[in-house]
């Protein structure tokens, strides 16, 4: 079990950075970043992550004695600890993930994670939309409160969300990938897709999500391709 300790700070640049400062001060495991906003908040390939008061914002610390080929093994521990931190708020809704990390419900984007790795160390940071829906560039957002679950505390969230990851990670840890793979393609959002690549863009099915974390896209042609990065799109909900 790992012990949390949580920094709460009201306003930080990116919660990734503070933790990452005290990883390379050798702070420990388990160390939590919780800021009620950031000012340069940061997504996936350099986006920026808006960050107004309202939201989650936290970064986690972990020393996984784990090969750094399996780093990327985490984002999909981090993802489900959203999925079930996301499902305990909303019971009723239709919560899904989108590869490689998204949490979705209803086919909207409801938190994203950043990952980092350092020499003997990983930083999971996590945003979840509580009370506002950001403007996102590439995705339709939405939030907790505009699903109904409104007036929630961000301490409440952020402790459910830890207790989620601790259970994750441990699993990674004593029973490795297979378990993780099979609770993510439980509720993967499957189905036609647009994939876009540094410099290409596929059409495809969803067909697997490979032991290496890999998405597994069926093509039109009938061959197969494994993407390791990559941003999804998925058909607009009726
Ligand atoms: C994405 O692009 O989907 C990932 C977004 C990750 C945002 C979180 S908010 C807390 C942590 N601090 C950051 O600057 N980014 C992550």
């Amino acid at each position: 079990m790992i012990i949390w300790k949580i920094h709460k700070t009201d306003v930080t640049s990116s919660t990734n950075d503070d933790v990452k400062q005290a990883a390379l001060e050798g702070m420990h495991e388990g160390f939590v970043v919780w800021s009620l906003k950031q000012s340069a908040g940061r997504g996936r390939h350099g986006r920026v992550w808006e960050s107004p008061e309202g939201n989650l914002y936290c970064s986690v610390l972990l020393r996984p004695e784990t090969a750094l080929s399996n780093i990327g093994q985490y984002s999909f521990v981090a993802a489900l600890a959203l999925r079930d931190t996301v499902q305990t708020y909303l019971p009723t809704m239709n919560v899904t993930l989108k590869w490689p990390n998204d949490v979705l419900v209803n086919g909207k984007k409801i938190s994203g994670i950043l990952l980092e790795s350092i020499e003997h160390g990983l930083i999971i940071g996590m945003g979840l939309n509580v009370a506002i829906e950001p403007t996102l560039s590439n995705y339709l957002a939405t939030s907790l409160a505009s699903n109904g679950a409104k007036d929630i505390e961000l301490s409440a969230i952020l402790d459910r969300l830890l207790i989620a990851l601790d259970y994750w990670y441990n699993t990674l840890r004593n029973k490795g990938f297979m378990p993780i793979r099979l609770a993510w393609l439980e509720c993967a959002a499957t189905g036609p897709m647009t994939v876009r690549l540094p410099h290409a863009t596929l059409q495809g099915t969803f067909k697997d999500l490979d032991i290496n974390g890999n998405l597994c896209l069926h093509l039109a042609d009938g061959t197969e391709r494994a993407i390791a990065s990559g941003d999804v799109f998925l058909p607009p909900k009726d």
